[in-house]
Protein backbone atom coordinates (compact mmCIF):
# COMPACT_ATOMS: atom_id res chain seq x y z
CA UNK A 1 0.00 0.00 0.00
CA UNK A 2 1.61 3.53 -0.83
CA UNK A 3 1.64 5.85 2.12
CA UNK A 4 -1.92 8.28 2.27
CA UNK A 5 -2.81 7.05 -1.49
CA UNK A 6 -6.39 4.43 -0.24
CA UNK A 7 -6.46 3.56 -4.08
CA UNK A 8 -3.39 1.34 -5.21
CA UNK A 9 -1.57 -1.69 -3.88
CA UNK A 10 2.37 -2.18 -3.87
CA UNK A 11 4.16 -5.63 -4.28
CA UNK A 12 7.46 -6.48 -3.19
CA UNK A 13 7.64 -8.84 -6.10
CA UNK A 14 6.67 -8.69 -9.33
CA UNK A 15 5.96 -12.22 -9.93
CA UNK A 16 8.94 -13.00 -11.80
CA UNK A 17 10.08 -12.94 -15.59
CA UNK A 18 13.42 -12.18 -16.88
CA UNK A 19 16.70 -10.50 -15.43
CA UNK A 20 15.77 -7.23 -17.41
CA UNK A 21 12.21 -7.43 -16.40
CA UNK A 22 13.06 -8.19 -12.78
CA UNK A 23 15.46 -5.01 -12.82
CA UNK A 24 12.85 -2.33 -14.39
CA UNK A 25 10.19 -4.44 -11.70
CA UNK A 26 13.14 -3.01 -8.88
CA UNK A 27 13.46 0.66 -10.32
CA UNK A 28 10.17 1.18 -10.64
CA UNK A 29 9.17 0.41 -7.41
CA UNK A 30 11.98 2.51 -5.93
CA UNK A 31 11.26 5.75 -8.27
CA UNK A 32 7.75 5.75 -7.26
CA UNK A 33 8.63 5.76 -3.66
CA UNK A 34 11.13 8.51 -4.10
CA UNK A 35 8.88 10.40 -6.22
CA UNK A 36 5.92 9.80 -3.96
CA UNK A 37 8.09 11.21 -1.07
CA UNK A 38 9.09 14.27 -3.03
CA UNK A 39 5.66 15.07 -4.54
CA UNK A 40 4.61 15.59 -0.73
CA UNK A 41 7.48 17.16 0.03
CA UNK A 42 7.70 19.74 -2.90
CA UNK A 43 4.56 20.69 -4.71
CA UNK A 44 2.92 23.06 -2.78
CA UNK A 45 1.40 26.31 -4.13
CA UNK A 46 1.75 29.73 -2.86
CA UNK A 47 -0.95 32.32 -2.88
CA UNK A 48 0.22 34.73 -6.13
CA UNK A 49 -2.03 37.62 -7.27
CA UNK A 50 -0.72 39.41 -10.25
CA UNK A 51 -0.37 39.12 -13.47
CA UNK A 52 1.68 36.16 -15.34
CA UNK A 53 5.42 37.85 -16.20
CA UNK A 54 5.82 39.29 -19.57
CA UNK A 55 6.95 37.02 -22.34
CA UNK A 56 10.43 36.72 -23.65
CA UNK A 57 11.83 37.46 -26.83
CA UNK A 58 12.17 34.82 -29.57
CA UNK A 59 10.45 32.50 -27.16
CA UNK A 60 8.17 29.54 -28.65
CA UNK A 61 5.54 29.23 -26.01
CA UNK A 62 2.24 26.80 -26.30
CA UNK A 63 -1.02 27.97 -25.51
CA UNK A 64 -3.60 25.92 -23.50
CA UNK A 65 -7.04 26.46 -22.51
CA UNK A 66 -9.02 24.59 -19.97
CA UNK A 67 -12.91 23.74 -20.55
CA UNK A 68 -13.98 22.60 -17.35
CA UNK A 69 -17.32 20.92 -17.98
CA UNK A 70 -18.72 17.32 -18.56
CA UNK A 71 -21.55 15.69 -19.23
CA UNK A 72 -21.27 13.16 -16.65
CA UNK A 73 -17.88 13.25 -14.03
CA UNK A 74 -15.91 9.82 -14.29
CA UNK A 75 -15.27 8.41 -10.93
CA UNK A 76 -11.29 7.73 -11.68
CA UNK A 77 -10.59 11.70 -12.98
CA UNK A 78 -9.37 14.77 -10.77
CA UNK A 79 -8.93 16.99 -13.23
CA UNK A 80 -11.15 20.48 -12.55
CA UNK A 81 -13.98 19.82 -13.84
CA UNK A 82 -17.49 20.01 -12.96
CA UNK A 83 -21.22 18.69 -14.09
CA UNK A 84 -22.43 20.83 -17.28
CA UNK A 85 -24.66 23.76 -17.07
CA UNK A 86 -25.42 25.50 -19.97
CA UNK A 87 -25.78 29.24 -18.36
CA UNK A 88 -21.93 28.40 -16.20
CA UNK A 89 -20.64 26.94 -19.21
CA UNK A 90 -21.96 30.37 -21.80
CA UNK A 91 -20.45 32.55 -19.52
CA UNK A 92 -17.39 30.65 -18.99
CA UNK A 93 -16.18 30.80 -22.78
CA UNK A 94 -16.57 34.20 -22.66
CA UNK A 95 -14.15 34.64 -19.75
CA UNK A 96 -12.35 32.31 -21.59
CA UNK A 97 -11.66 34.57 -24.99
CA UNK A 98 -11.25 37.73 -22.95
CA UNK A 99 -8.82 36.64 -20.72
CA UNK A 100 -6.83 35.30 -24.56
CA UNK A 101 -7.18 38.96 -25.50
CA UNK A 102 -5.12 39.97 -21.92
CA UNK A 103 -2.97 37.37 -23.17
CA UNK A 104 -1.81 39.12 -26.20
CA UNK A 105 -2.30 42.37 -25.10
CA UNK A 106 0.38 41.49 -22.74
CA UNK A 107 2.60 40.65 -25.99
CA UNK A 108 2.34 36.79 -25.72
CA UNK A 109 2.26 34.72 -29.33
CA UNK A 110 1.15 31.26 -30.15
CA UNK A 111 2.14 28.61 -32.81
CA UNK A 112 0.16 25.89 -31.18
CA UNK A 113 -2.82 25.85 -29.10
CA UNK A 114 -4.09 22.53 -27.28
CA UNK A 115 -7.90 22.80 -25.76
CA UNK A 116 -8.18 20.06 -22.83
CA UNK A 117 -10.55 19.51 -20.27
CA UNK A 118 -12.82 18.74 -19.32
CA UNK A 119 -15.13 18.33 -22.23
CA UNK A 120 -14.06 21.37 -24.59
CA UNK A 121 -16.46 20.19 -27.33
CA UNK A 122 -19.42 20.51 -24.78
CA UNK A 123 -20.91 23.56 -26.27
CA UNK A 124 -19.47 23.93 -29.91
CA UNK A 125 -20.49 26.88 -30.76
CA UNK A 126 -18.32 28.51 -28.10
CA UNK A 127 -15.42 26.32 -29.08
CA UNK A 128 -15.58 27.45 -32.47
CA UNK A 129 -15.68 31.06 -31.30
CA UNK A 130 -12.87 30.72 -29.25
CA UNK A 131 -10.54 29.19 -31.26
CA UNK A 132 -11.55 31.86 -34.40
CA UNK A 133 -10.25 33.98 -31.60
CA UNK A 134 -7.59 32.79 -30.72
CA UNK A 135 -6.39 32.57 -34.65
CA UNK A 136 -7.36 36.20 -34.82
CA UNK A 137 -4.99 36.76 -31.73
CA UNK A 138 -2.60 34.82 -32.21
CA UNK A 139 -0.05 33.17 -35.05
CA UNK A 140 -1.67 29.85 -33.78
CA UNK A 141 -0.24 27.26 -36.98
CA UNK A 142 -1.99 24.00 -35.29
CA UNK A 143 -4.47 23.37 -32.82
CA UNK A 144 -5.07 20.19 -30.72
CA UNK A 145 -8.64 19.11 -28.61
CA UNK A 146 -9.78 16.67 -26.47
CA UNK A 147 -13.76 15.39 -26.33
CA UNK A 148 -15.57 12.44 -25.56
CA UNK A 149 -16.88 9.52 -28.07
CA UNK A 150 -20.42 11.01 -28.29
CA UNK A 151 -19.55 14.13 -29.29
CA UNK A 152 -17.83 12.21 -32.66
CA UNK A 153 -20.78 13.00 -35.35
CA UNK A 154 -21.15 15.00 -38.23
CA UNK A 155 -21.97 18.09 -36.79
CA UNK A 156 -19.10 18.23 -34.44
CA UNK A 157 -16.97 16.96 -37.35
CA UNK A 158 -17.68 19.20 -39.87
CA UNK A 159 -17.35 22.70 -37.39
CA UNK A 160 -13.66 21.00 -36.02
CA UNK A 161 -12.13 19.64 -39.33
CA UNK A 162 -11.25 22.65 -40.59
CA UNK A 163 -10.15 24.16 -37.23
CA UNK A 164 -8.46 20.98 -35.40
CA UNK A 165 -5.58 19.55 -36.45
CA UNK A 166 -5.58 17.00 -33.79
CA UNK A 167 -8.77 15.55 -31.97
CA UNK A 168 -8.18 13.79 -29.02
CA UNK A 169 -11.11 11.45 -27.85
CA UNK A 170 -11.10 9.96 -24.74
CA UNK A 171 -12.33 5.95 -24.97
CA UNK A 172 -10.38 4.81 -22.23
CA UNK A 173 -11.62 1.15 -23.02
CA UNK A 174 -14.16 -0.63 -25.89
CA UNK A 175 -14.99 -3.39 -23.14
CA UNK A 176 -18.66 -2.44 -22.00
CA UNK A 177 -18.62 -3.98 -18.31
CA UNK A 178 -15.18 -1.31 -17.57
CA UNK A 179 -17.68 1.30 -19.18
CA UNK A 180 -20.05 0.54 -17.04
CA UNK A 181 -17.61 0.47 -14.17
CA UNK A 182 -16.96 3.71 -15.46
CA UNK A 183 -20.13 4.78 -15.74
CA UNK A 184 -19.37 5.81 -19.66
CA UNK A 185 -21.54 3.11 -21.28
CA UNK A 186 -24.14 5.44 -21.35
CA UNK A 187 -22.29 8.26 -22.52
CA UNK A 188 -20.21 5.78 -25.20
CA UNK A 189 -22.62 3.34 -25.93
CA UNK A 190 -21.40 -0.14 -27.79
CA UNK A 191 -17.92 -1.63 -29.12
CA UNK A 192 -19.15 -1.37 -32.36
CA UNK A 193 -21.12 1.86 -32.05
CA UNK A 194 -17.68 3.80 -30.80
CA UNK A 195 -15.63 2.09 -33.71
CA UNK A 196 -17.93 3.09 -36.41
CA UNK A 197 -17.67 6.70 -34.89
CA UNK A 198 -13.70 6.77 -34.66
CA UNK A 199 -13.59 5.85 -38.25
CA UNK A 200 -16.07 8.49 -39.29
CA UNK A 201 -13.95 10.74 -37.42
CA UNK A 202 -10.18 9.68 -38.45
CA UNK A 203 -11.29 10.24 -42.10
CA UNK A 204 -12.35 13.59 -41.41
CA UNK A 205 -10.10 15.14 -39.45
CA UNK A 206 -6.09 15.38 -39.91
CA UNK A 207 -4.70 13.34 -36.78
CA UNK A 208 -7.62 11.44 -34.93
CA UNK A 209 -5.75 10.46 -31.34
CA UNK A 210 -7.90 7.72 -28.78
CA UNK A 211 -6.63 7.56 -25.55
CA UNK A 212 -7.32 4.42 -23.77
CA UNK A 213 -6.48 3.66 -19.96
CA UNK A 214 -5.02 0.29 -18.96
CA UNK A 215 -4.67 -1.99 -15.45
CA UNK A 216 -8.28 -1.74 -14.06
CA UNK A 217 -8.41 -4.15 -11.57
CA UNK A 218 -11.25 -6.30 -12.91
CA UNK A 219 -9.47 -6.47 -16.59
CA UNK A 220 -7.49 -8.81 -18.20
CA UNK A 221 -5.03 -9.72 -20.88
CA UNK A 222 -7.60 -11.06 -22.95
CA UNK A 223 -10.20 -7.37 -22.55
CA UNK A 224 -6.83 -5.62 -23.32
CA UNK A 225 -6.37 -7.30 -26.33
CA UNK A 226 -9.57 -6.76 -27.45
CA UNK A 227 -9.53 -3.17 -26.85
CA UNK A 228 -6.23 -3.30 -28.72
CA UNK A 229 -7.56 -4.87 -32.10
CA UNK A 230 -10.63 -2.77 -31.92
CA UNK A 231 -8.18 -0.44 -31.42
CA UNK A 232 -6.43 -0.94 -34.58
CA UNK A 233 -9.29 -1.19 -36.55
CA UNK A 234 -10.95 1.96 -35.96
CA UNK A 235 -8.61 3.83 -38.07
CA UNK A 236 -7.02 5.97 -35.25
CA UNK A 237 -3.55 7.41 -36.54
CA UNK A 238 -2.73 7.64 -33.17
CA UNK A 239 -3.31 6.14 -29.66
CA UNK A 240 -2.51 7.04 -26.08
CA UNK A 241 -2.52 4.55 -23.34
CA UNK A 242 -2.42 5.71 -19.98
CA UNK A 243 -1.82 3.64 -17.05
CA UNK A 244 -4.93 3.84 -15.00
CA UNK A 245 -3.57 6.65 -12.33
CA UNK A 246 -5.03 6.65 -8.62
CA UNK A 247 -4.98 10.29 -7.31
CA UNK A 248 -5.84 10.66 -3.58
CA UNK A 249 -8.62 12.75 -4.55
CA UNK A 250 -10.67 9.87 -6.22
CA UNK A 251 -9.27 7.33 -4.43
CA UNK A 252 -12.73 6.28 -2.50
CA UNK A 253 -14.71 6.45 -5.83
CA UNK A 254 -12.32 4.85 -7.54
CA UNK A 255 -12.05 1.61 -5.64
CA UNK A 256 -15.90 2.03 -5.37
CA UNK A 257 -16.63 1.95 -8.68
CA UNK A 258 -13.35 0.79 -10.60
CA UNK A 259 -11.58 -1.59 -7.79
CA UNK A 260 -8.66 -1.31 -6.13
CA UNK A 261 -5.21 -0.28 -8.58
CA UNK A 262 -2.51 -2.50 -8.21
CA UNK A 263 0.74 -1.68 -9.92
CA UNK A 264 2.10 -4.97 -10.02
CA UNK A 265 0.18 -5.28 -13.07
CA UNK A 266 1.49 -2.11 -15.09
CA UNK A 267 4.88 -3.56 -16.44
CA UNK A 268 2.79 -6.32 -17.98
CA UNK A 269 0.30 -4.32 -19.53
CA UNK A 270 2.64 -2.05 -21.19
CA UNK A 271 4.61 -4.79 -22.33
CA UNK A 272 1.60 -6.49 -24.45
CA UNK A 273 0.76 -2.60 -25.70
CA UNK A 274 3.77 -1.82 -27.22
CA UNK A 275 3.63 -6.39 -28.50
CA UNK A 276 0.20 -5.51 -30.02
CA UNK A 277 0.47 -2.41 -31.71
CA UNK A 278 3.97 -2.88 -33.15
CA UNK A 279 3.27 -3.54 -36.44
CA UNK A 280 0.80 -0.54 -36.96
CA UNK A 281 1.95 1.67 -34.39
CA UNK A 282 5.42 3.22 -33.23
CA UNK A 283 6.32 4.96 -29.69
CA UNK A 284 6.01 8.01 -30.15
CA UNK A 285 7.08 9.11 -26.37
CA UNK A 286 6.61 6.73 -23.55
CA UNK A 287 2.82 6.30 -23.52
CA UNK A 288 1.97 7.94 -27.01
CA UNK A 289 1.97 5.33 -30.48
CA UNK A 290 1.65 6.76 -33.85
CA UNK A 291 0.25 5.24 -36.90
CA UNK A 292 3.43 4.21 -38.78
CA UNK A 293 4.28 6.94 -41.74
CA UNK A 294 1.92 9.37 -39.80
CA UNK A 295 3.66 12.56 -38.70
CA UNK A 296 4.14 12.72 -35.22
CA UNK A 297 2.07 15.23 -33.57
CA UNK A 298 2.77 14.81 -29.48
CA UNK A 299 1.16 16.32 -26.13
CA UNK A 300 1.89 19.85 -26.10
CA UNK A 301 4.27 19.49 -22.84
CA UNK A 302 6.77 17.16 -25.09
CA UNK A 303 7.58 19.28 -27.31
CA UNK A 304 7.66 22.64 -25.91
CA UNK A 305 8.42 23.22 -22.12
CA UNK A 306 6.80 26.69 -21.20
CA UNK A 307 3.47 27.40 -21.93
CA UNK A 308 0.71 29.94 -21.59
CA UNK A 309 -2.69 28.49 -19.18
CA UNK A 310 -6.25 29.75 -20.01
CA UNK A 311 -9.14 29.05 -17.80
CA UNK A 312 -10.07 27.99 -14.23
CA UNK A 313 -7.81 25.19 -13.06
CA UNK A 314 -4.83 25.71 -16.04
CA UNK A 315 -1.33 25.58 -15.05
CA UNK A 316 0.91 28.30 -17.39
CA UNK A 317 5.24 27.31 -16.59
CA UNK A 318 7.36 30.24 -17.51
CA UNK A 319 10.84 30.77 -16.13
CA UNK A 320 10.76 27.62 -14.17
CA UNK A 321 7.66 28.93 -12.11
CA UNK A 322 4.61 26.65 -12.40
CA UNK A 323 1.32 29.57 -11.78
CA UNK A 324 -2.04 27.89 -11.30
CA UNK A 325 -5.40 29.48 -11.76
CA UNK A 326 -8.20 29.19 -9.39
CA UNK A 327 -10.26 26.04 -10.06
CA UNK A 328 -13.51 28.61 -8.50
CA UNK A 329 -15.39 29.72 -11.64
CA UNK A 330 -16.78 32.97 -9.50
CA UNK A 331 -13.25 33.85 -8.76
CA UNK A 332 -11.66 33.44 -12.36
CA UNK A 333 -14.36 35.46 -13.40
CA UNK A 334 -13.30 38.19 -10.96
CA UNK A 335 -9.47 37.36 -11.58
CA UNK A 336 -10.31 38.01 -15.33
CA UNK A 337 -12.70 40.92 -15.60
CA UNK A 338 -11.96 42.87 -13.05
CA UNK A 339 -8.12 41.70 -11.89
CA UNK A 340 -7.30 41.72 -16.02
CA UNK A 341 -5.53 38.34 -15.12
CA UNK A 342 -4.24 37.62 -12.20
CA UNK A 343 -3.36 34.31 -11.17
CA UNK A 344 -4.38 32.43 -7.96
CA UNK A 345 -1.03 30.85 -6.99
CA UNK A 346 2.30 30.07 -8.12
CA UNK A 347 5.20 27.55 -6.77
CA UNK A 348 8.37 28.36 -8.26
CA UNK A 349 11.15 25.61 -9.14
CA UNK A 350 14.74 25.33 -8.35
CA UNK A 351 17.60 25.25 -10.94
CA UNK A 352 17.34 21.43 -10.18
CA UNK A 353 14.29 20.70 -10.36
CA UNK A 354 14.00 22.29 -14.15
CA UNK A 355 16.61 20.63 -15.02
CA UNK A 356 15.10 17.08 -13.65
CA UNK A 357 11.91 18.36 -15.33
CA UNK A 358 14.19 18.74 -18.36
CA UNK A 359 15.22 15.04 -18.30
CA UNK A 360 11.86 13.79 -17.77
CA UNK A 361 10.09 15.65 -20.38
CA UNK A 362 13.21 14.88 -22.64
CA UNK A 363 13.25 11.30 -22.14
CA UNK A 364 9.30 10.68 -22.21
CA UNK A 365 9.31 12.32 -25.51
CA UNK A 366 11.91 9.18 -26.65
CA UNK A 367 15.11 11.36 -26.80
CA UNK A 368 17.03 13.62 -24.40
CA UNK A 369 18.98 16.30 -26.20
CA UNK A 370 21.95 16.53 -24.07
CA UNK A 371 23.31 18.78 -26.17
CA UNK A 372 20.76 21.39 -25.77
CA UNK A 373 20.60 20.59 -22.06
CA UNK A 374 24.38 21.86 -21.44
CA UNK A 375 23.32 24.53 -23.92
CA UNK A 376 20.52 25.85 -21.72
CA UNK A 377 21.72 24.70 -17.90
CA UNK A 378 25.70 25.55 -18.50
CA UNK A 379 26.00 21.72 -17.69
CA UNK A 380 26.20 18.42 -18.36
CA UNK A 381 23.20 16.14 -17.65
CA UNK A 382 25.50 13.52 -16.18
CA UNK A 383 27.05 16.44 -13.89
CA UNK A 384 23.88 17.85 -13.16
CA UNK A 385 22.17 15.02 -12.41
CA UNK A 386 24.37 12.43 -11.49
CA UNK A 387 22.21 10.11 -9.20
CA UNK A 388 19.35 10.30 -11.88
CA UNK A 389 21.74 9.10 -14.45
CA UNK A 390 23.66 6.28 -12.61
CA UNK A 391 19.55 4.97 -11.49
CA UNK A 392 18.96 5.05 -15.42
CA UNK A 393 22.09 3.73 -16.37
CA UNK A 394 21.59 1.12 -13.79
CA UNK A 395 17.93 0.24 -14.52
CA UNK A 396 18.79 -0.25 -18.14
CA UNK A 397 16.86 2.25 -19.16
CA UNK A 398 19.09 3.46 -21.79
CA UNK A 399 19.49 2.33 -25.47
CA UNK A 400 21.91 5.38 -26.33
CA UNK A 401 23.71 6.92 -23.80
CA UNK A 402 26.01 9.72 -26.03
CA UNK A 403 27.76 13.03 -25.38
CA UNK A 404 24.76 14.42 -27.15
CA UNK A 405 21.73 12.26 -26.20
CA UNK A 406 19.96 9.47 -24.67
CA UNK A 407 17.55 7.50 -25.66
CA UNK A 408 15.05 4.25 -24.16
CA UNK A 409 15.07 0.33 -23.94
CA UNK A 410 11.97 -0.80 -24.13
CA UNK A 411 12.45 -1.44 -20.54
CA UNK A 412 13.26 2.51 -20.49
CA UNK A 413 9.77 3.23 -21.94
CA UNK A 414 7.86 1.66 -19.12
CA UNK A 415 10.25 3.24 -16.59
CA UNK A 416 9.26 6.58 -18.26
CA UNK A 417 5.45 5.48 -18.00
CA UNK A 418 6.09 5.07 -14.15
CA UNK A 419 8.03 8.33 -13.69
CA UNK A 420 5.20 10.08 -15.70
CA UNK A 421 2.36 8.37 -13.10
CA UNK A 422 4.17 9.80 -10.42
CA UNK A 423 4.77 13.10 -11.69
CA UNK A 424 1.00 13.25 -12.67
CA UNK A 425 -0.24 12.26 -9.12
CA UNK A 426 2.43 14.50 -7.95
CA UNK A 427 0.29 17.38 -9.68
CA UNK A 428 -3.14 15.99 -8.50
CA UNK A 429 -1.04 17.34 -4.45
CA UNK A 430 -1.47 20.72 -6.43
CA UNK A 431 -5.22 20.45 -7.87
CA UNK A 432 -5.83 19.39 -4.24
CA UNK A 433 -4.56 22.69 -3.11
CA UNK A 434 -6.43 24.74 -5.34
CA UNK A 435 -9.94 22.95 -5.03
CA UNK A 436 -9.90 23.21 -1.08
CA UNK A 437 -10.02 27.40 -1.90
CA UNK A 438 -13.70 26.86 -3.66
CA UNK A 439 -15.95 27.53 -1.27
CA UNK A 440 -19.07 24.87 -0.27
CA UNK A 441 -22.18 27.46 -1.21
CA UNK A 442 -20.04 27.60 -4.73
CA UNK A 443 -19.20 23.96 -4.94
CA UNK A 444 -23.23 23.15 -4.49
CA UNK A 445 -24.23 25.56 -7.08
CA UNK A 446 -21.65 23.68 -9.38
CA UNK A 447 -23.07 20.19 -8.16
CA UNK A 448 -26.62 20.87 -8.77
CA UNK A 449 -26.78 18.80 -11.79
CA UNK A 450 -25.31 16.03 -9.36
CA UNK A 451 -28.33 16.78 -7.32
CA UNK A 452 -25.93 17.88 -4.73
CA UNK A 453 -27.11 20.36 -1.97
CA UNK A 454 -24.61 22.35 0.65
CA UNK A 455 -24.93 20.06 3.28
CA UNK A 456 -24.26 17.24 1.22
CA UNK A 457 -21.06 18.77 -0.25
CA UNK A 458 -20.07 20.09 3.53
CA UNK A 459 -21.03 16.45 4.83
CA UNK A 460 -19.29 14.99 2.32
CA UNK A 461 -16.75 16.53 -0.40
CA UNK A 462 -17.33 13.60 -2.47
CA UNK A 463 -16.58 12.99 -6.00
CA UNK A 464 -20.24 13.77 -7.06
CA UNK A 465 -20.57 11.45 -9.94
CA UNK A 466 -20.70 8.63 -8.12
CA UNK A 467 -22.61 10.51 -5.07
CA UNK A 468 -25.68 8.98 -3.96
CA UNK A 469 -27.53 9.21 -1.10
CA UNK A 470 -25.92 5.91 0.21
CA UNK A 471 -22.69 7.20 -0.35
CA UNK A 472 -22.94 10.85 1.22
CA UNK A 473 -24.43 8.61 4.86
CA UNK A 474 -21.56 5.87 4.30
CA UNK A 475 -18.98 8.89 4.10
CA UNK A 476 -20.68 11.24 6.66
CA UNK A 477 -18.92 10.29 9.74
CA UNK A 478 -15.34 9.91 8.13
CA UNK A 479 -14.07 13.25 9.93
CA UNK A 480 -10.40 11.87 9.09
CA UNK A 481 -10.40 12.70 5.84
CA UNK A 482 -13.06 15.31 4.91
CA UNK A 483 -11.76 16.26 1.88
CA UNK A 484 -9.51 13.17 1.08
CA UNK A 485 -12.30 12.21 -2.10
CA UNK A 486 -13.60 15.49 -3.04
CA UNK A 487 -13.39 17.27 -6.31
C1 LIG B 1 -9.09 14.58 -18.54
S1 LIG B 1 -9.69 13.74 -19.94
C2 LIG B 1 -10.34 15.03 -20.91
C3 LIG B 1 -10.89 14.58 -22.23
C4 LIG B 1 -12.24 13.95 -22.28
N1 LIG B 1 -13.18 14.51 -21.39
C5 LIG B 1 -12.15 12.46 -22.02
O1 LIG B 1 -12.81 11.95 -21.18
O2 LIG B 1 -11.39 11.86 -22.75
C6 LIG B 1 -8.20 13.27 -20.82
C7 LIG B 1 -7.74 11.88 -20.56
O3 LIG B 1 -7.19 11.76 -19.28
C8 LIG B 1 -7.14 10.38 -18.98
N2 LIG B 1 -7.37 10.19 -17.54
C9 LIG B 1 -8.19 10.89 -16.73
N3 LIG B 1 -8.12 10.41 -15.47
C10 LIG B 1 -7.23 9.38 -15.49
C11 LIG B 1 -6.74 8.46 -14.50
N4 LIG B 1 -7.14 8.51 -13.23
N5 LIG B 1 -5.83 7.54 -14.88
C12 LIG B 1 -5.40 7.48 -16.17
N6 LIG B 1 -5.84 8.30 -17.13
C13 LIG B 1 -6.75 9.24 -16.81
C14 LIG B 1 -8.22 9.69 -19.80
O4 LIG B 1 -7.65 8.74 -20.66
C15 LIG B 1 -8.84 10.82 -20.58
O5 LIG B 1 -9.16 10.43 -21.87
S1 LIG C 1 -12.48 11.71 -18.04
FE1 LIG C 1 -14.70 12.02 -17.61
S2 LIG C 1 -14.79 13.52 -15.94
FE2 LIG C 1 -12.69 13.57 -16.77
S3 LIG C 1 -12.74 15.18 -18.21
FE3 LIG C 1 -13.20 13.32 -19.40
S4 LIG C 1 -15.47 13.11 -19.36
FE4 LIG C 1 -14.89 14.66 -17.84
Amino acid sequence: MRGGNGGTAHASSNGGGSRATQRTALSERLLTRVMDWQNGRQLKILPYGRALPDPLAKRDYTLYAHVPFCERLCPYCSFNRYPFQEDHARRYFRTLREEMRIVADQGFDFSSLYIGGGTPTILLDELCATIDLAGELFAISEVSCETNPNHLRAPYLEALAPRVKRLSVGVQSFDQDLLLRMERYGMCGSSAKMVASIQEAAATVDLLNVDLIFNFPSQTEAMLRRDLALLKESGCQQATAYPLMAPAAVARTLAKSVGRVDYRRERRFYDLISEELSDTFEPASAWTFSRISEVLVDEYIVDHEEYVGVGSGAFSFLGGVLYVQTFSLRDYRAAVTQGRGLIASHRAFSPRDRMRYRMLMGLFGLRLDKRRFREDFGISVSRALPVETAFLRASGALATDTADEATLTAGGRYLLVAMMREFFLGVDQVRKQARAAVDDDELAELWRPQHLTVNDVAACRATPATLTAETVAANAGDAASPVATLR
